[in-house]
């Protein structure tokens, strides 16, 4: 079955690499963004690759009267919400800001869609609800904490989220909980296109391969971990974007309303130095590094217990490091400036 499907913040990194495979299993889709971390010609690329036609209105989920408009006039089978800031840094520096974007931006929504009868909603979680873990692998079950703005304002939605289903059990929600997700589509023309200096480890590694930034500084080389660097679970985006048909499936499949949260990760640990020997043979490319002190608020290691997914979705990772690491370089390699025009301009010569 095919249905009409509204993508909250569906030009950025993951949103984008969802609305193409929603596309090609034959979704009609509406993207919802104000561009504030991304730019409209992800979309485009998303139309070239599926070769279908993309409904794109660009707002703000915090505004009541757009969303009133869009649900007025369209009829949606869900809603995939990505939109979101999610920058950890940014969101110490202004919480208020991360409050008003996140949750109240997510309220609204809410209301909107209850007013329009739509109440199936998979919501952009994140590991980082699991706070420092106490036990490897991360289960669904495990205690929930935040240790930042940003991480708060994932669970305040995940709790609230809860209360909404708990008063009306008309509500499907399913929260997907990230762990890293990184890696391109395979095409090389989507990838993920960070403004300014990275905060994360992958597009980091990228732009020092590609002679963009000198040497990569990896934060901390004694964690008690197998190399003292840390570990995480990275996750391709490409598998990422299938957990969303696949949570889509499921909900739509249910005969009742239901609450619940899935890990989206492969259940494996890599290291940051796993990372960079990795990506350099991908890329042929050298990853100058220098070892530095931890950066603070990090943890030593966190990955998913992968197993509800596969039971209960049906859905697990398919992709490697190595495909992560091939795939991120083909996007660089092919789009230095990322979806500015300059790289556009390239783009369309190739
Ligand atoms: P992204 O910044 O590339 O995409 C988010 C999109 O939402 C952007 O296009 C942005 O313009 C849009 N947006 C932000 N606020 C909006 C608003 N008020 N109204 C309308 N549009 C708005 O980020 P991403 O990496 O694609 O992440 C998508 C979601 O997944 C986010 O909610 C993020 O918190 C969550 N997540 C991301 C990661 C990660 O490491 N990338 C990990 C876990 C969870
Ligand atoms: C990965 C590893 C670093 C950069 C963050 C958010 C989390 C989630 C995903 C949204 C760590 C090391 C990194 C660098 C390094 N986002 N590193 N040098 O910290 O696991 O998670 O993004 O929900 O909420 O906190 O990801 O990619 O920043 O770091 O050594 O320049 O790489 O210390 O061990 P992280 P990351």
């Amino acid at each position: 079955m095919t249905h009409p499907i509204l993508i909250t913040g569906g030009a950025g990194y993951i949103g984008s690499h969802t609305a193409l495979q929603f596309l090609r299993a034959g979704h009609t889709v509406t993207v919802l963004d104000n561009l504030s971390n991304s730019s409209p010609e992800s979309l485009a690329r998303v139309q070239t690759l599926s070769g279908k036609p993309i409904r794109f209105v660009e707002g703000d989920i915090t505004d009541p009267e757009c969303l009133a408009q869009l649900f007025s006039n369209n009829h949606f089978a869900a809603v995939i919400h990505f939109a979101g800031l999610k920058a950890v840094g940014e969101s110490v520096a202004q919480p208020l800001r991360y409050y008003q974007n996140n949750v109240a931006g997510t309220l609204c929504l809410l209301q909107a869609m209850d007013a329009a009868n739509c109440r199936t909603l998979v919501f952009s979680s994140s590991a980082t609800v699991y706070g420092d873990p106490q036990q490897l692998p991360i289960s669904e079950s495990a205690p929930r904490s935040a240790t930042n703005p940003y991480g708060r304002s994932k669970l305040m939605i995940e709790e609230l989220l809860e209360d909404l289903y708990a008063s009306d059990p008309r509500w499907r929600i399913l929260c997907l909980r990230y762990f890293n997700p990184v890696g391109a589509d395979p095409s090389g023309r989507m990838g993920e296109d960070p403004q300014g200096i990275p905060n994360n480890l992958m597009p980091f590694i990228s732009q020092v391969a590609c002679g963009a930034r000198a040497q990569l500084s990896v934060f901390g080389g004694d964690y008690a971990t197998p190399d003292g660097t840390g570990v995480r679970d990275y996750i391709h985006v490409v598998d990422l974007a299938a957990g969303h048909l696949a949570a889509l499936d499921y909900l739509l499949a249910q005969p009742q309303g239901e609450w619940l949260a899935v890990n989206l990760g492969t259940g494996h640990g890599i290291s940051v130095l796993d990372m960079v020997k990795t990506f350099e043979a991908a890329s042929g490319q050298s990853v100058p590094y220098s070892v530095v002190a931890r950066r603070p608020g990090d943890i030593a290691a966190c990955y998913a217990d992968a197993s509800k997914a596969h039971q209960l979705l049906h859905w697990q990772a398919t992709l490697g490091l190595q495909e992560m690491c091939a795939d991120t370089w083909r996007w660089q390699a092919q789009n230095p400036q990322g979806y500015r025009l300059s790289a556009s301009a390239g783009d369309k010569k190739s």
